[in-house]
């Protein structure tokens, strides 16, 4: 018999509480002030008279911006996300208390990435608060009515993030942001072992339900940033310049996860569970020659373009 979500969530609760401890003990205090070059910063036009923002004025090559904007806007996006996990995971309890933690952890990321692009002039201040208000108003709602699939979900997203703010990092050519990026990238990797954690006790509580919830989330996965203006082409960019791709997303996103959860390895299924298992096996195999097809004309691209 398939666990209700109620009974699910009452028997992770000592698991929650127990990750908990393991997080707190994990996560070092930071400061985004420290990360920020402040002497760098001078006055925009508008209130200050200083001079306004112009594209010589950015040091970060095209895609390294494209890339911390996305990132960025999709940090915004907080008071949407914690909605969706408040709604979904509880205020009370143990759960209430990592809703909160984590909320308030993934609030330093937003104010540190503004900070350091406004201070060092590295995106156009006005189009950014623009964006920002168009994505924010029009908010996020997870499309996972239940609370495995929500779980898979952010096990897999907290693992994307964190590639995706190291790779940007690297991508800017700047020591400074690199390092602020790397910082945030290490919060994310720590929610990610939090989630993955949570949803391996799952699959030992009701194993087919969780194979049939892990399966739907990665056939369906979206960045938690796709609803932002332009993200088509803003994530051809991103993948053109390797910060995130289909390649990274199978290799160090679904793959090493689903291994943790030892998805393959897993006997005593019932007829769902098996069912689901070779839809994801299908799934995986598909996204492998898709990559490799992509990884492909990618080189060509880069080639050609050598060429000219
Ligand atoms: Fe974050
Ligand atoms: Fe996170």
């Amino acid at each position: 018999m398939a666990m209700t979500q109620t009974q699910l969530l009452h028997e992770l609760e000592p698991v929650v509480a127990g990750e908990l401890d393991r997080h707190n003990a994990m996560a070092k205090e930071w400061f985004p002030h420290e990360y920020i070059p402040w002497s760098e910063g001078r006055d925009f036009d508008g209130v200050y008279g200083g001079e306004a923002w112009q594209d010589s004025d950015s040091k970060l090559p095209e895609a390294a911006r494209v890339s911390l904007i996305v990132n960025l806007l999709t940090e915004d996006n907080l008071p949407s996300y914690h909605h969706e996990i408040a709604t979904t995971f509880g205020r009370d309890g143990a759960w209430g208390t990592w809703v909160g933690r984590w909320t308030a952890e993934e609030g330093r990321h937003g104010v540190a990435i503004r900070d350091y692009l406004t201070v060092t002039r590295a995106v156009d201040p006005v189009a950014l608060e623009r964006a920002r208000m168009t994505h924010m108003e029009a908010g996020f709602a997870t499309e996972y009515g239940t609370m495995l699939e929500q779980l898979a979900y952010v096990s897999f997203q907290e693992l994307a993030t964190r590639i995706a703010h190291r790779n940007t990092g690297r991508a800017s050519g700047d020591e400074g942001c690199e390092r602020l990026l790397a910082r945030i990238a290490a919060d994310e990797n720590l929610h990610m072992l939090f989630y993955r954690n949570l949803l391996k006790a799952a699959f030992e509580l009701d194993p087919n339900q969780t194979m049939r919830a892990v399966t739907d989330v990665v056939k369906t996965f979206q960045m938690p940033g796709s609803s932002i203006e332009g993200f088509t082409r803003k994530a051809m960019i991103i993948a053109h310049e390797g910060i995130y791709d289909l390649r990274l997303h199978l290799d160090d996103v679904l793959m090493p996860v689903l291994k943790q959860w030892s998805v393959f390895d897993k006997t005593g299924l019932d007829a769902s569970g098996e069912q689901a298992r070779e839809e994801l096996a299908e799934f995986l195999a598909k996204t492998e020659t898709t990559a490799a097809r992509f990884v492909e004309r990618r080189a060509e691209r880069k080639a050609r373009a050598a060429q000219r």
